[in-house]
């Protein structure tokens, strides 16, 4: 089976649900305790055994690529004043020369036509795809058990969670064969179900891994749901002829894109935090009442 090595970061989304924050910050980079949304999906992919980290930008995110490139002076500084932690802090995120690559989503026109801008630089090879927004936190990577149900059965994979009912219509929703698997085939899926219309309760949560002919599929650009280019419209239609199978992801998923949710993760990241959580418990205490 082909090991999955890319992944692809689709981050040129405007974030306007966080203006004025993201007016000149991407919405990317707005810190979950004491690193940016996207860096705690890329140490996901990493810890997954991901090679190359392929970001599809837009105008105003420059600062994606500076963070995920040495930045001379500090480290000098840095090492000057024998701040060797933070240094080592630094280094850790350094991806390896080469193995990070951008590329920019000219037009807002859609997930689908975003991952479909990736294509030259992912080839001719599964790939996996994760959505920054939405943060996967659960004793195993999400992406490493998907890598591993693909290195078993091959074919396209999504990680998928149960949401409430009413929730449903938000999301690209799945029905499965098996709803008690880890691992199940996929019957259906449909992009944000009209309410009472969803095959089941189990949502696309940001994870996939995609075999390369979906690209095929979204060079045709059609529209679908919201008059965007529609990765799941893409993925139904490669499903006529490829398998998808669901991984049931059992950890917390917060969506960082809905101000509820960014402010439930950096708590719930506070709170795994070894030095953070004992002060960050009494503070809360505080707060509550
Ligand atoms: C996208 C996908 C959807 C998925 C969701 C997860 O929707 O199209 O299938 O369930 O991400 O966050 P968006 O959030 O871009 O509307």
């Amino acid at each position: 089976m082909t090991r999955i090595r890319k992944a692809v970061f689709p981050v040129a989304g405007l974030g306007t649900r966080f203006l004025p924050a993201t007016k000149a910050v991407p919405k990317e980079m707005l810190t979950i305790v004491d690193r940016p949304v996207i860096q705690h999906v890329v140490d996901e992919a990493r810890a997954a055994g991901i090679e190359h980290f392929i970001f599809v930008t837009g105008r105003n995110k420059h600062v994606i690529e500076d963070h995920f490139d040495i930045q001379y002076e500090l480290d000098r500084t840095l090492s000057e004043r024998g701040k060797k932690k933070e240094q080592q802090l630094l280094a850790e995120i350094l991806p390896a020369a080469g193995t990070a690559s951008f590329t920019r989503q000219q037009a807002p026109l859609g997930l689908g036509h975003a991952v479909w801008c990736a294509r030259d630089i992912v080839g001719d090879e599964p790939f996996a795809l994760l959505l920054p927004d939405m943060l996967h936190k659960g004793e195993t990577p999400c992406l490493k058990d998907m890598i591993d149900a693909h290195a078993k059965l091959g074919g396209n994979h999504v990680a998928v969670a149960p949401v409430p009912e009413e929730e449903t219509h938000q999301y690209g929703i799945v029905g499965v064969k098996d709803r008690k698997a880890k691992v199940s085939e996929i019957t259906e899926m449909v992009e944000k179900p009209k309410a009472g219309t969803a095959p089941s309760n189990l949502h696309i949560s940001g994870r996939y891994i995609l075999q390369p002919t979906i690209f095929e599929l979204l060079a045709k650009q059609e529209k679908g749901a919201g008059g965007e280019i529609q990765l799941t419209d893409a993925m139904v239609a490669l499903a006529a002829s490829e398998t998808f199978f669901a991984v049931r992801f059992d950890g917390e998923i917060y969506d960082t894109g809905s101000k509820l949710g960014f402010l439930a993760a950096n708590v719930a990241y506070a709170l795994s935090d070894p030095a953070l959580k004992d002060p960050f418990r009494a503070e809360a205490k505080k707060l509550l009442g």
